[in-house]
This record gives structure tokens, sequence and C-alpha cells, in this order.
């Protein structure tokens, strides 16, 4: 009797890798390759973040990033970690991360086809309280001939291939999404060393009652943000206040639960706090292909944003579908 209840089949993200790949007859198997470094590199930062404490590897490391950001030591442990893994891959053949001034150039792979953007830890300001943290990452196909410049990562996310985050958290999730694909989940068995499929096909909830923003820069906001906010708290029922401070913890909550992550532009950021390449776009793909939306502060459409600048910001506001539409409303009512 028991036979039934054991899962013999079993989707590690390698299986999961070579089926897609399998899909597609002429595809050469390079991003397949891709993502097995990307796996190592989740793997690793893992390793880091979860004995940082044991090994002095908390705190900060005593240096900014281009952003202004105070770097944790894990910044650049997370940052050093990725880019080994994407160089060595010999698969990429240009980086913009966050904790780099400028893109990264893997010139010992001219004919390398892809371009990786990534934010090697996100909400690196929670490491030392324990909360979970995590990386972020976009991945473009770059075109024939292509030098590998920062003109080549300047695209909107409609031009991402793939895209998602893994969050170190009570487990080591991946959330994965393919260009006008499905999004899928994927747990970290350590006992296996493998990331297990465990959420195929995530749908996000068409509403929730739940918001998750930081109200503390609520004096700083427009006005139809300030209606919005005010209209969520005074509802017949009033909403839930969700805040972790991490981007990729918001939203992997918000992706599962349903419910809308607010980062507005305001008057002390007027053009927003979240990196387009490295925050805003992956995430915008990710929450349009499990059922959502992601606007910008000016309620464009997320995924058709392009920076200027390869550590441009942007206000976002990142949710279930009828949560953002919500936001668009107000918008549209003050004109
Ligand atoms: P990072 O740690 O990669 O610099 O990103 C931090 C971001 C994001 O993770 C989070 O949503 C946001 O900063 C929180 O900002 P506030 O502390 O201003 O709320
Ligand atoms: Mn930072
Ligand atoms: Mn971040
Ligand atoms: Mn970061």
């Amino acid at each position: 009797a028991g036979r039934e209840s054991i899962n013999t089949e079993i989707v590690t993200l390698t299986r999961h890798l070579n089926e897609e790949q399998t899909k597609h007859r002429e595809a050469t198997g390079d991003f397949t390759l891709l993502c097995h470094a990307l796996q190592f590199s989740f793997k690793s930062i893992a390793y880091y973040i979860r004995r940082a404490s044991l090994i002095n590897l908390s705190g900060l490391a005593g240096s900014s990033n281009t952003t202004g950001d105070e770097q944790k030591k894990l910044d650049v442990i997370g940052n050093d970690v990725f880019l080994a893994a994407m160089r060595s891959s010999g698969r990429v053949r240009v980086l913009v991360s966050e904790e780099e001034e400028e893109v990264v150039v893997f010139d010992e792979y001219p004919h390398a086809r892809y371009a990786v953007a990534c934010d090697p830890i996100d909400g690196s300001s929670n490491l030392d309280a324990g909360v979970s943290v995590g990386t972020i990452f976009g991945i473009y196909r770059l075109p024939e001939g292509a030098k590998g410049t920062k003109e080549d990562l300047l695209l909107p996310a409609t031009e991402l291939v793939a895209a998602g985050f893994t969050m170190y958290g009570a487990s080591t999730q991946l959330v994965l999404t393919m260009k006008d694909g499905p999004v899928n989940g994927f747990t970290m068995d350590n006992g296996l060393g493998e990331f297990i499929l465990t959420h195929p096909n995530m749908q996000m909830p068409k509403k929730r009652g739940i918001y998750s923003c930081n109200e503390g820069n609520s004096k700083y906001w427009e006005e139809p943000v300030k209606e919005w906010c005010e209209s969520l708290k005074s509802a017949e029922k009033p909403y839930s206040s969700r805040y972790i401070g991490s981007m990729v913890a918001d939203a992997y909550r918000t992706l599962l639960y349903g419910g809308i992550f607010a980062y507005p532009a305001d008057k002390k950021s007027p053009k927003g706090k979240l990196r387009i390449l490295y925050e805003c776009g992956p995430m915008a793909m990710v929450f349009e292909n499990a059922g959502g939306q992601a606007v910008d502060s000016k309620m464009r459409r997320m995924m058709t944003v392009v920076p200027e600048h390869i550590h441009d910001r942007s206000g976002i506001f990142l949710g279930s579908y009828e949560e953002v539409q919500k936001v668009i409303d107000v918008h549209k009512k003050h004109g």
C-alpha cells in the first residue's frame, strides 16, 4: 500500500532544464549550461549566508557601491561568487551587477551569447538580523556579432529570455521563468544538494488584502499613492500590512499569497529606489508570467521601461492583477 505515497518522480532543476532544452530541437545547450552555473552560484551563496556569523562574514565590508549602498561583506562575497560562476560558464559575454560600477565584459569568451543582470544579495541590510535575503537575475540573449557592451543590457524586460530569483529563507527557494513561459518554483533539498520542482506553474491569486510597502516614506508620496494606501486601510475589510524590507522576500510572499508590493518613486527619491535592470525588470517578468502585473510610478507597464544607465532606478507596483489595477485606477482618477 505504501508505494503510491512515495513520489519517485522527482524533478530536479537539472532534469527540468534538460526537458526544456529537449523541447527546442535547435537548442545548443548554452542556456542550459548557463543555468547550471547560476544554480551553483545560488547553492554557494546560500552556503556562505547560512554560515556568515560563524566565519566572520557578517557586518560591513567597509566600502560602498555605485548606487550609494554600504556594502556588506556578503554583498561582496555574493558578487564574487556570482561573477566567478558566470565567467567560468563560458556562456556569458557581459554582465551588470549592483555591486559593479561598470558592466563586466568577459573578453575571454568573445562568442558567448548571453548577457546577465544580477543583484547578488538583495535585502542585505537585513542580513545581520537573520532575515530572508535573495539573489535576483535576468538573462538576455545577445544579437549576433554583439561585442558585449553596456548597450547590450540597456533593454526592457520584454527582451529577457529568462528571469527569476532565489530566496535564502527558512528554505532556499528558486523561482525561474522563461519568456512567455510558466513560473516554476524549486526548493533546495540539502540532502540531495538539488533544487526540486515543488511549485510548478505558479499562478497568483487575482486579488488579496495584503499590501507591502515602507509607509515610513508616506510623507514623501505623491497624492494618488497616499489615496490608494488610505483606501486599503479604510476598506470594509482593512488590508493586512506585511513588509520585510527584502524585495525578494516581499515578492515571494506576494507571488504565493497574492496582494501588492510597492516601492513608489516619491519626493525623496524621485526616480524611485529599486533598480530597473536587476530588481524591477526581472520581478516584473516573473509576476506577469504568474498572472499578475507590474507598473512604474507613471503607471507604465514595468516590462517596457528602458533604463538609460545600468543602475537606473524606478518606482514599482508589483502584485496580483486586480491589486495593481487599483493603483492604476486611482492614478487615472487624478488624471
Ligand atoms: P539591496 O539589498 O539589493 O540593495 O536591495 C534593497 C532593497 C530591496 O531589497 C528592498 O525592497 C528595499 O531595498 C527596502 O528599502 P527600504 O529599506 O527603504 O524600505
Ligand atoms: Mn544594496
Ligand atoms: Mn536589491
Ligand atoms: Mn543587493
